[in-house]
């Protein structure tokens, strides 16, 4: 495989079977989002926004990128902003691991941790950028910029129908939405008989990539509109120690990722079971182990 740039890498990510007796008659494959540049899905939504923005003359040299995140969207955001040669001004909260922090460190960008939840840092942007001179921000608003659903109607999406052309399940968390929302939405016109289940944190679950609705995470409008349109068959809340639990077993079979993912596939598992689910499940792997050290190491 031969490129001409980083940015082409994008995307494209593996899938690989997850062996796993419990979900017999149906077959778990993992979408490794992991094998992105800066080792997570975020990669997808951050270039589509920063393309759009380019596109539409809103984002013009000597400008700094501005963002809210739990973390991944910031480091592809200090990442491309390098690459780019934009300077970068990124808001993260609390769910930020140690890891990302030093990633975002080494990528030069400005890191500000502000609060629980990616709506607080979001709202300090919008005041940030009301604030300062006009022209000195380009806002990427992941939480409200249809780009973000976009990247995933037209890549995840059809990456998962070529790889699995019959694919019964794709199970994937909900953090700003985009991911889920185009994934299920290229899903739906495509192949209809497809179920989409979109994960969540439970009450009190700490979790990056996974919102925690019940205690202040922000529904974003890709959120609701998905909701609105039934795009998402199954909701599933899922709980820290579960999330933890899946997440070893991955690691014993070489699956190297952070707890997002034990959490999906927790959440895979009882689907199939509940709703007798036989075929190709795709799960969404949002992040690489190597970001998340910090929490693995504790568990
Ligand atoms: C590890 C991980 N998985 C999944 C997601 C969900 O992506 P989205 O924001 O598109 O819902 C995120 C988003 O922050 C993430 O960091």
């Amino acid at each position: 495989m031969k490129f001409d740039d980083v940015m082409q890498m994008v995307g494209n990510t593996p899938h690989v079977l997850v062996r796993s007796p419990e979900a017999e008659p149906a077959n778990i494959y993992v979408k490794l989002e992991g094998y992105n540049p800066t080792g997570s899905i975020k990669d997808r939504a951050c270039l589509y926004m920063i393309r759009g923005k380019i596109k539409e003359g809103t984002l013009q040299r000597g400008m700094t990128l501005l963002d809210a995140s739990s973390g991944n969207m910031a480091c592809s955001i200090a990442f491309f902003g390098k690459l780019l040669g934009y300077s970068t001004l990124v808001v993260a909260n609390s769910k930020l691991t140690a890891d990302k922090r030093k990633f975002i460190e080494y990528y030069g960008a400005e890191l500000q941790v502000i609060g629980d939840f990616t709506i607080d840092g979001n709202r300090y942007c919008q005041e940030r950028v009301q604030r300062e001179e006009p022209g000195r921000f380009c806002f990427l608003d992941q939480l409200h910029n249809w780009a973000n659903p976009q990247a995933h109607y037209e890549t995840t999406g059809p990456e998962i129908l070529t790889d699995s052309p019959d694919v019964a399940m794709v199970v994937g968390s909900l953090g700003s939405g985009g991911a889920m929302a185009g994934t299920a939405r290229f899903l739906k016109e495509k192949r209809p008989a497809t179920k989409v289940v979109a994960v969540q944190s439970a009450s009190g679950t700490k979790l990056p990539g996974t919102g925690s609705f019940d205690d202040g995470d922000y529904i974003t409008p890709f959120i609701q509109q998905s909701m609105d349109n039934h795009l998402f068959d199954h909701i599933i809340k899922i709980s820290e120690p579960d999330a933890v639990r899946r997440t070893i077993q991955l690691k014993e079979q070489g699956i190297f990722c952070g707890l997002q993912t034990g959490g999906v596939l927790h959440a895979a598992l009882t689907a199939i079971e509940q709703f007798s689910v036989k075929g190709d499940v795709v799960i969404l792997s949002g992040d690489t182990g190597w970001k998340n050290m910090d929490r693995l190491l504790c568990l």
